[in-house]
């Protein structure tokens, strides 16, 4: 077996696939499955041994993302160099191949029991007094979704104004902050006011200056297009609307508590372009007939994760995928409204349904969310003053997020992401639809 490790960890061509660009290794090590199988079935540690290469070529795939060195952004450089981020040991920190999971077991292994989680919006002030009188204008965007505040500091906000804005959140979806002055670690610090802050297994993160000892501000997720694009992703005009970010989704759906309060604060952002989208779940259960919506609740939709990991029993199977089952209509515990949970990004099927009917039926939901643009909100993210950056929080329980890439990567979009995991999905029949709960037509 060592001759084959060898032979893998020799090659470091790459060829042209259906997948993309993958290592001459990797497509060996593919070849040599019925080897691999051959083994298993003779030798009483050839288990063992297969284990030992699919750790090698991760840590070799892995290793080549560390290699891979991006200019970064001028604003960006400089909000890091205000906040002592330690730039020497390079930009982004990647995690050690030997702490990434390989197998689908692992990955579901992190996040597997209940974490408590009582949502900060829940006993908040339902007029946010708080929260609006320190504001110089607080304006909603659209009617349904997306409200914009303004001449606020997210680094200066009370205990109280953070319950409030969690409220806000849940009742409008999507809250914005321009002109933010906002170091990484006050980023990290609000997340952890909201929820369990989630670690990803492999993405790209901001290098640490905790205690000087250059431990990562685990939970801070560089967002930077052209990394995914110098790690293979392939985007271009022609298929830059259904990519990565730009197809419709929600973060995280496959977490045994998925997303609750996203934040993203972007510190470099295109002259032009480069906006995001977002529409309102609640809505988009509000836009079905009765008849639908009592089909749809107390159904249950499956939803795989973005990343691809291992099967430990048929490494070389093909990349699998974490598979997480939830409430297709859920209730959210703030404000107590029914959403619509699926989004065409990582549901897979509706628990229950033959295949066929599953698919019409989640094409249409994705319709409804996706057509609709009286329930949607299209941000710019410029900010008005040079230098500072711009925040968006949205909650991913009732919403999905579209980025657009009409800025073809000519110029810098970068930023940090933190997402604050919320409870286990549940429905309760007894609650009420967004409409019905604010006494609105139902027509
Ligand atoms: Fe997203």
């Amino acid at each position: 077996m060592h001759i084959f490790t060898h032979f893998f960890a020799s090659s470091s061509y790459t060829a042209f696939t259906s997948r993309g660009k993958v290592p001459h290794f990797l497509l060996a090590i593919e070849k040599t499955y019925v080897v691999g199988g051959f083994f298993r079935r003779n030798h009483e540690n050839a288990v063992d041994d297969l284990d030992k290469i699919v750790h090698e070529v991760n840590a070799l795939k892995f290793n080549a993302k560390k290699n891979i060195q991006l200019k970064l952004p001028d604003t960006t450089r400089a909000r890091f160099e205000k906040y002592g981020i330690d730039l020497s040991k390079g930009y982004p920190y990647i995690p050690s191949a030997e702490n990434i999971p390989v197998y689908v077991d692992e990955v579901e292994a992190i996040r597997s029991q209940e974490v408590p989680f009582t949502d900060r919006g829940k006993n908040a002030d339902p007029q946010k007094k708080s929260l609006f009188s320190a504001a110089k204008e607080v304006k909603d965007l659209t009617k349904h979704i997306g409200t914009e505040i303004v001449g606020l500091q997210l680094s200066d906000l009370t205990d109280q104004q953070k319950d409030e804005l969690a409220l806000l959140i849940a009742e409008r979806v999507v809250v914005f902050f321009r002109d933010q002055d906002l170091s990484p670690q006050k980023q990290l610090e609000l997340g952890k006011y909201w929820g369990n802050v989630e670690v990803h297994a492999q993405a790209p993160r901001v290098p640490g200056l905790k205690n000087g000892d250059g431990t990562p501000l685990n939970g801070t997720t560089v967002i930077w297009p052209d990394l995914a694009r110098a790690n293979g992703v392939k985007i271009n005009f022609k298929n830059g609307g259904k990519v990565g970010t730009a197809k419709w989704h929600t973060d995280l759906p496959h977490e045994f508590q998925p997303a609750g309060i996203t934040h993203l604060h972007l510190d470099a952002i295109p002259d032009v372009g480069g906006d995001t989208s977002w529409v309102s779940g609640y809505a988009a259960f509000d836009k079905l007939s009765p008849a639908l919506q009592k089909f749809l609740e107390g159904k249950e939709a499956v939803h795989a994760s973005l990343h691809n990991y291992l099967d430990r029993n048929d490494p070389f199977s093909g990349g699998k995928k974490v598979l997480r089952k939830h409430p297709l209509v859920r209730t959210h515990p703030a404000t107590g409204w029914k959403s619509l949970y699926v989004n065409r990004g990582h549901t897979q099927y509706i628990v229950g349904l033959e295949p066929e009917e599953s698919k019409i039926i989640l094409e249409f939901l994705y319709s409804v969310y996706e057509r609709n643009l009286d329930i949607q909100v299209r941000f710019n993210w410029k900010s008005s003053k040079p230098g500072l950056g711009t925040s968006a929080l949205w909650d991913n329980r009732i919403s999905q997020h579209s980025a657009s890439w009409d800025y073809e990567g000519k110029e810098p979009r970068h930023g940090t992401r933190v997402t604050s995991l919320a409870e286990i999905p549940f429905y309760d029949p007894n609650s009420k639809s967004q409409r019905q709960a604010l006494g609105l037509s139902l027509d």
